[in-house]
This record gives C-alpha cells, sequence and structure tokens, in this order.
C-alpha cells in the first residue's frame, strides 16, 4: 500500500525548537519523530511513501533519503503552502496506484497506536471514498468532532463547539480511494477538514468512520510534544524506532549522567549531554550536547542542543531553544520559551524559605 505523509507545516506552535528543525524531524525518544511512524507504517503493510514537504523541505530528504525503516520514500514539495488537502493533491502526483486503491494520508504529527490495517479492512469492505480514524477524547470541545450513523457513515463535521454532540474527533489519519483524491482542486490551497470531508458528505459520496480510542496522541503543542517523548521512552507506546529498551530513561551514545543525579520518567539524554550531580531530570528532552549542572531541577521541559541549565536552576514546562543558557538560581515555568542563543544571567536574589 502506498502512503502520503503530511510535513508541510511550519510548527509554529513548537518554536523555537521548530525554526532549526520542522516538527516532524525533532527528535523525540532519541529519534526523528516521523523514525516512529515510518516504522509504524511499514508494520501496518505500507511499502511506499510520498512526503508531503513545504517547510524546510529539503531536510526530510537529507534525513531519510530513499529508503528507511522497510520503506520506499519519495519526496514532493509545494513551492507555497497549500493545506492539508491542498498538499495531498498536490503529493498525489508521485503515486503509483490504481483509481480504486486505497491510499493511506498521515499526518507528520500524530502518535497513534490504532490499528490501521482494521482501518484500511472497513475502508475496502464499505466501497469508501473515504475513511477516517475517529478517536473520543474526554473533553471534544477543543477539536472539530465528527458524528457516525448507526452503520459508521459519516454524517458531518463540526466546528469547536462548547456543546459537541460526541465526544469522536478526527484523528488525523485517512484511508482516500485514489480517485477521491483526484477530486481535489489541482494547485490550490485547500483544507480536507473544512472543504473536502464536509464537500464529500454534502455530496452523497462515502465517508466512513473507523473509531478506534487506544493511545492517540497530537504532538503539536510543546507539552504533548514532551508527553509523547515520554511515552515513546516508558513503552507506553511501543516503537521499532527506539534505540534502547523501554524504561525511565533513554541514555543515548557519549551522554554522561552523574551517579549521583537523578534522571527519571522517560527523559532521554541526548547524544554528548551531561547531566551532574545533585540534578533532577524528570520526564523531559535533552537535546545533543545540552548541559544541566548540579542541583538543577528539570522537569516536563525539552532542553535545546547546547543549551545549557546553570547550577540550582529550576525548569518546569519550559522550552530552552539552541545553545539558550539559565544562569544560576533561575527559575523558568508554566511554558516558558527561551530563543536560541539567548542567556539568563545568574540571579542576583536566591530565594530562601528562611529569609
Ligand atoms: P502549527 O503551526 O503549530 O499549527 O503546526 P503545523 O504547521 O504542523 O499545522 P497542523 O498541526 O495543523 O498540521 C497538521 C499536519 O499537516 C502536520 O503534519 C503539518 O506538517 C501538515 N501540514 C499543515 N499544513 C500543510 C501544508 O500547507 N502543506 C503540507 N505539505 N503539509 C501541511
Amino acid at each position: 500500500m502506498e502512503a502520503i505523509l503530511l510535513v508541510g507545516g511550519q510548527g509554529t506552535r513548537l518554536r523555537p525548537l521548530t525554526i532549526s528543525t520542522p516538527k516532524p524531524l525533532l527528535p523525540t525518544a532519541g529519534v526523528a519523530f516521523l523514525a516512529h511512524q515510518l516504522a509504524r507504517a511499514h508494520a501496518a503493510g505500507v511499502t511506499r511513501i510520498v512526503f508531503a514537504t513545504s517547510y524546510r523541505a529539503e531536510m526530510f530528504e537529507a534525513a531519510f533519503g530513499e529508503k528507511a525503516f522497510g520503506v520506499e520514500l519519495d519526496y514532493v514539495s509545494e513551492a507555497r503552502p497549500l493545506g492539508t488537502g491542498g498538499a495531498i493533491r498536490n503529493a498525489a502526483r508521485a503515486l503509483r496506484s490504481e483509481p480504486d486503491d486505497p491510499i493511506l494520508i498521515l499526518n507528520g504529527d500524530i502518535l497513534s497506536g490504532h490499528d490501521v490495517r482494521a482501518q484500511v479492512a472497513l475502508h475496502t469492505g464499505a466501497d469508501a471514498d473515504v475513511t477516517l480514524h475517529l478517536t473520543t477524547v474526554e473533553d471534544p470541545s477543543r477539536y472539530g468532532v465528527v458524528t457516525t450513523d448507526g452503520d459508521g457513515r459519516v454524517t458531518a463535521f463540526l466546528e469547536k463547539t462548547n456543546r459537541p454532540p460526541t465526544k469522536q474527533i478526527n484523528a488525523g489519519c485517512y484511508v482516500f480511494r485514489r480517485s477521491a483524491i483526484d477530486g481535489i482542486a489541482d494547485g490550490e490551497v485547500v483544507s480536507v477538514e473544512r472543504e473536502t470531508f464536509p464537500g464529500l458528505i454534502s455530496s452523497g459520496r462515502l465517508v466512513m468512520g473507523y473509531v478506534e480510542s487506544g493511545y492517540w496522541l497530537d504532538v503539536g503543542t510543546p507539552q504533548a510534544f514532551v508527553r509523547g517523548s515520554r511515552d515513546l521512552v516508558r513503552g507506553e507506546i511501543a516503537s521499532a524506532a527506539m534505540p534502547g529498551e523501554p524504561g525511565e530513561r533513554l541514555v543515548l551514545d557519549g551522554a554522561v549522567v552523574s551517579p549521583r543525579a537523578v534522571v527519571r520518567g522517560g527523559t532521554t539524554v541526548g547524544r554528548g549531554a551531561e547531566i551532574e550531580g545533585g540534578a533532577t531530570v524528570i520526564g523531559s528532552i535533552l537535546q545533543d550536547g545540552a548541559f544541566v549542572a548540579e542541583g538543577a531541577t528539570v522537569r516536563d521541559s525539552v532542553i535545546g542542543r547546547g543549551a545549557r541549565v546553570g547550577a540550582g536552576a529550576l525548569l518546569d514546562g519550559a522550552i530552552l531553544g539552541d545553545g539558550a543558557s539559565v544562569g544560576p538560581g533561575n527559575e523558568l515555568c508554566g511554558g516558558l520559551r527561551l530563543w536560541p542563543g539567548i542567556s539568563l544571567p545568574p540571579t542576583a536574589v536566591r530565594f530562601s524559605p528562611d529569609a
């Protein structure tokens, strides 16, 4: 089976990490995020993937070449971003499948443990035009929701609303009949969610929902990105691309972790990174060459390449861009982000509970 992988977005919510590296290539549990997706696609029977690129297009081919994880790869770039639907239509010119064949469409920022083979089987069994993976979430108000009838046929796409009629949301993995892709306008900006799917439904074409609510995560926000990496390291979602056994931490080659440091909660310590004694690092990503000094605490955070956390500093839910530096004693919490190369000096005033 062939697939199209959407990887052209700018990943604005993950800045500053995505300034130098597109979101799908960010190191996640020791490898590029896409490595996990390619391994999973291979396991689901995908033999060839066309990457739909735009932002920093050249980096994808440099990372994966012509074949990776047993999957043949091809790359089609948009001169200007065409949105999800336009990107699918544009990439389809590199497909080799016949008009009735199923084509899998994957979003480059979704980590999903669902059964892709079962989704494809539902699609072909129903002879559908498109079959969407739908998952259920506790709070669907942050998403567009998708209603289905008793036979699993999609009846409506509803924009975000405070009173969603269902907890089913679009999980971002689609099976298209090849000829249904050809129906999308060529060379135009098109959104599959806002235009293509509602259009297919209103014109009476068969759009099916494959409902499965296993592990599912959209890693588009810093919080979710850190969580995805953590879950992979701990084995909460299995990945053949993980460079090590699941556990409390993943320490890559050339990293140095003091035996007096506490490092757990699914933390990744990148190549050449260092954690000194007395430091505590929980559920975080240290990219290659990052440094955490003695007595510092880092929780649910990303420390970019070569970035430094000074002695006794505290980071909780923070992002340090490449080469940024937090001087001793500072506290960065609640989603704070430091841009690449920025240095915070040591604090002149140190908090003391006795003062
Ligand atoms: P934010 O800017 O943080 O919203 O992230 P994003 O740019 O990745 O957007 P979003 O999360 O909505 O995109 C979902 C998926 O579609 C991601 O895998 C994107 O890489 C991809 N994508 C979004 N827009 C385009 C586009 O215009 N062209 C291509 N080729 N892919 C796109």
